[in-house]
């Protein structure tokens, strides 16, 4: 279908939306064309998550005008929105966690046949969604148990079941594994063969040439072009017009300088989840730790952190192992644990910046709150994550990727020397990743220790000294940066080979 013949679906019209003190929006175009996948680029802030909650009725714009198949409309709401074939994967995951996935995807949607809801029929149509997204979890229990991939997949098919024609993904992505986002991009290239429009935010910028057939990009609020697939989308242009300059190749190269052990897991397990995982982690050094979704890494970090129960083995921290029955115990020993699920990793959104960042060491001058060191310690910490912005503003008014950074900062700020960094870049734009790859060199170049998972292999082979491999609950390999490659790692995650040292 070429774009410049059909006739857009759905046209926004100098959209325009401010929240106090930012103008999250100006005057921002677009038209999204029956058969394409439209990717909408711009960096943390730029405005992606909210002219999406435009486009679905969740927020209401203060400027512009809406066309739906040329005629002009007004959505008043989300449901508003679903009814006008509209609907959308968020980027912080809307489901009800009590509810299981099927009555997550069943609620508010209406099958109505005189008045009734099919209820049987919704259930049937649910669990054909979850077939289709190839869902893995149990659809009977309460969302809230099944992991963050697994919710992505849910919210996902409860757009797909709606039945909506034009479908809003906000990077949907960020949470799934390499299997998982290739079966996710074939099930879009079906609906765009059957004649949906697609909009989709991604940072991963090899995902949209794969994938996009045009790229509309946004810079602080504005409209700055949109790509068409082909030579001049590519990722120079993408790049400068996201950024508004050019970033050079942030390839670090280096020679880590090895200290003492800082941390050992000797033999640890946890019953029925993972079993049998020993590993060091050396001062200045950073490893890597990979594996499919769902392979056990998370659940080891978590213990390690003292956030779950330790069956067997231990963790030793300079040669002293703890005894972790929370989380405090591992901070106490200088184990700084950054989640992969922001949502639930501490940060307070009605407090200011300053006070989140500086919440596990705030600053304090005879007994009182040092506000004016609270201010500079926040603000320091946080540029160095690549979030530039006043420590004033509250942690709920920022986008996605920037609440990312703060969390990164409350705990450059805690002291702690060992860090277990789980899915560090997920949802930061292309020219924040960069700060954050040269911030984690730097603490393991100043002794700290760090155990970065990742399911973003080029991200794993450009920062690990050395690469733990995990599969199915178990370490399944070993890998020295030297000898790192994409086909090995993949190769042991997936059981395709086996245990080497
Ligand atoms: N509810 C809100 N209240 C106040 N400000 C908000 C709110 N939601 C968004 N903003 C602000 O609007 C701007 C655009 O945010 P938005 O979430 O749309 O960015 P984004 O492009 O989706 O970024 P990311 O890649 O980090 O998800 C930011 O300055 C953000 O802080
Ligand atoms: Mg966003």
């Amino acid at each position: 279908m070429s774009a410049s013949t059909a006739k857009p679906l759905l046209s926004l019209k100098g959209i325009s939306k401010s929240f106090p003190g930012v103008k999250a929006l100006q005057n921002v175009h677009l038209d999204l064309y029956p058969g394409e996948i439209h990717a909408l680029m711009g960096e943390n802030g730029a405005g992606k998550s909210t002219l999406l909650k435009v486009m679905f009725g969740a927020y209401s714009a203060d400027e512009g005008a809406f066309e739906l198949s040329g005629e002009p409309v007004s959505i008043r709401g989300p449901v508003d929105a679903l009814h006008k074939g509209i609907s959308m994967v968020h980027q912080e995951l809307s489901l009800v966690p009590q509810l299981s996935a099927i009555q997550n995807i069943v609620l508010g949607w209406e099958k109505s046949v005189a008045g009734f809801i099919d209820w049987s029929a919704a259930r049937r149509e649910a669990l054909a969604a979850l077939a289709r997204l190839d869902f893995q979890g149990n659809p009977h229990v309460p969302v809230s148990r099944l992991s963050v991939g697994q919710q992505q997949t849910v919210e996902l098919a409860r757009a797909i079941a709606a039945n909506a024609k034009i479908i809003i993904l906000d990077e949907p992505t960020a949470s799934l594994s390499t299997k998982e986002s290739e079966k996710l991009f074939s099930i879009l290239r079906e609906l765009r063969a059957d004649g949906h429009a697609l909009v989709y935010v991604s940072h991963r910028l090899a995902e949209v040439f794969d994938l996009a057939d045009r790229a509309t990009v946004l810079r602080d609020g504005q409209y700055v072009g949109t790509l068409l697939r082909g030579p001049d989308l590519n990722e120079t242009s993408l790049v400068k017009m996201m950024v508004g300059r050019s970033l050079e190749d942030f390839a670090i190269q280096h020679e880590a300088t090895l200290g003492a052990v800082a941390l050992k897991v000797d033999g640890l397990a946890r019953n029925g989840v993972f079993q049998n995982v020993s590993f060091e982690v050396r001062r200045g050094e950073i490893v890597g730790m990979a594996g499919m979704v769902g392979a056990g890494r998370t659940e080891v970090a978590r213990c390690i952190a003292g956030a779950d129960r330790i069956d067997a083995g231990s963790v030793s921290v300079n040669g002293k192992a703890l005894s972790l029955s929370s989380p405090s115990d591992a901070v106490r020993a200088g184990i700084a644990f950054l989640t992969e699920d922001r949502k639930h990793q501490g940060l307070a959104l009605r407090m200011s910046l300053a006070k989140n960042a500086t919440l596990t060491r705030v600053p304090t001058r005879m007994g009182f709150i040092n506000r004016t060191k609270q201010a500079a310690d926040a603000k320091s910490a946080l540029a160095s994550v690549g979030a530039r912005m006043p420590t004033t503003r509250l942690a709920g008014q920022l986008s996605g990727g920037n609440q990312q950074k703060v969390v990164l900062a409350k705990w450059l700020l805690s002291g702690c020397d060992i860090f277990i960094f789980d899915e560090p870049t997920r949802g930061i734009d292309v020219g924040a990743k960069a700060e954050i790859y040269a911030l984690m060199r730097d603490l393991a170049d100043k002794g700290a220790a760090i155990l970065m998972i990742s399911s973003d292999l080029p991200e794993v082979l450009r920062m690990s000294d050395r690469v733990l491999v995990m599969r199915e609950g178990t370490l399944s390999g070993e890998v020295a940066r030297a000898e790192a490659t994409e086909e090995r790692i993949i190769a042991f995650a997936s059981g395709g080979n086996t245990w080497q040292s």
